[in-house]
């Protein structure tokens, strides 16, 4: 079987023109800077997220680029949220073509003392809330028969251990790269690709209090080779190019946007 592209198609493969992306996370520093770079290349936008309020900032920066926005509230932990989420989007867009699940959170302790409470929040978020979220995505792209794009976000600590009590963040991030590959391998035959980025540490409001700190910052550079906390804006480019024919043959991967942590 050939799939040949012509000029026309190379030229065009970063195009999502008339494509529907749900952004979970949408409000967080990566959901946003998410948002609106695939916004720039045409995509209308479903950010998500639990507050309703904090999206609208999102909604509002998209609909300044031209593009639809519809934000919706969604609890990714819940599965009637989700199937909810799911449905105001058919109901809007009619079809979902783009998935990114931007959401996520962090508990860090020691590990031996590590509260097992804290632990279940953890993989709940992050683990329950991207398979409900591809679930609900890929269910949609089955019917239409139109294939689909996925892309999770995981972590180089899904890769690496790490000092500072990265017990269940880390192991969370482990399963969603172990997740990304597995939903690949069984919804290929639909032609929905499942990819995933995996950044290192980057800048927002939350990691701000660390890489300020002169210690942390130090040890977090350690194992950056390029030197520097990636932004939010850095994370933009390979989702595009996950999300977009540009990857038409990559699915299964794990794209790590780490400054070269996963080098050495
Ligand atoms: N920041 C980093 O250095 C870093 C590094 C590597 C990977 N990552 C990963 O990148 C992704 C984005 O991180 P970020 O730093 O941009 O996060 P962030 O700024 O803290 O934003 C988190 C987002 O997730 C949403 N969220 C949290 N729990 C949710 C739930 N139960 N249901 C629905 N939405 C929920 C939050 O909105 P609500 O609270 O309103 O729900 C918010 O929109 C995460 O998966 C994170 O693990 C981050």
């Amino acid at each position: 079987m050939r799939a040949k592209m012509t000029l026309d198609d190379l030229k065009n493969m970063f195009d999502l023109k008339g494509k529907v992306a749900v952004v979970t996370g949408g409000s967080g520093g990566a959901g946003k800077a998410i948002s609106l770079g695939l916004a720039l290349y045409g995509a209308d936008i479903v950010p998500t997220a639990r507050t309703l309020s904090s999206l609208e900032k999102t909604a509002e920066e998209v609909r300044k680029l031209g593009r639809k926005a519809f934000p919706v509230s969604c609890d990714v932990t819940d599965p009637k949220s989700v199937e909810n989420m799911m449905k105001q989007t058919i109901d809007e867009f009619g079809k979902v073509d783009i998935l990114v699940t931007a959401h996520g959170i962090a508990l860090r302790a020691e590990a031996e003392n590590m509260p097992l409470e804290n632990f279940k929040k953890v993989m709940a978020a992050n683990v329950d809330g991207t398979l409900l979220c591809c679930q609900a995505a890929a269910k949609d792209m089955i019917k239409r028969g139109q294939g689909g794009n996925i892309v999770t976000v995981g972590s180089i600590r899904g890769l690496q251990g790490h000092p500072a009590g990265y017990s269940a963040y880390g192991t969370s991030k482990g399963a969603v790269h172990l997740m990304t590959k597995q939903l690949a391998t069984e919804w290929a035959k639909y032609k929905i690709r499942v990819n995933c980025i995996a950044p290192c540490i980057f800048w927002t409001p939350l990691t701000e209090p660390i890489l300020k700190d002169e210690n942390m910052y130090k040890i977090f550079m350690q194992r950056i080779p390029l030197g520097r906390p990636a932004e939010p804006e850095d994370l933009v480019g390979g989702v595009l190019y996950l999300s977009t024919p540009a990857s038409s043959m990559v699915t299964g991967h794990i794209m790590y946007i780490d400054g070269g942590t996963s080098a050495w």
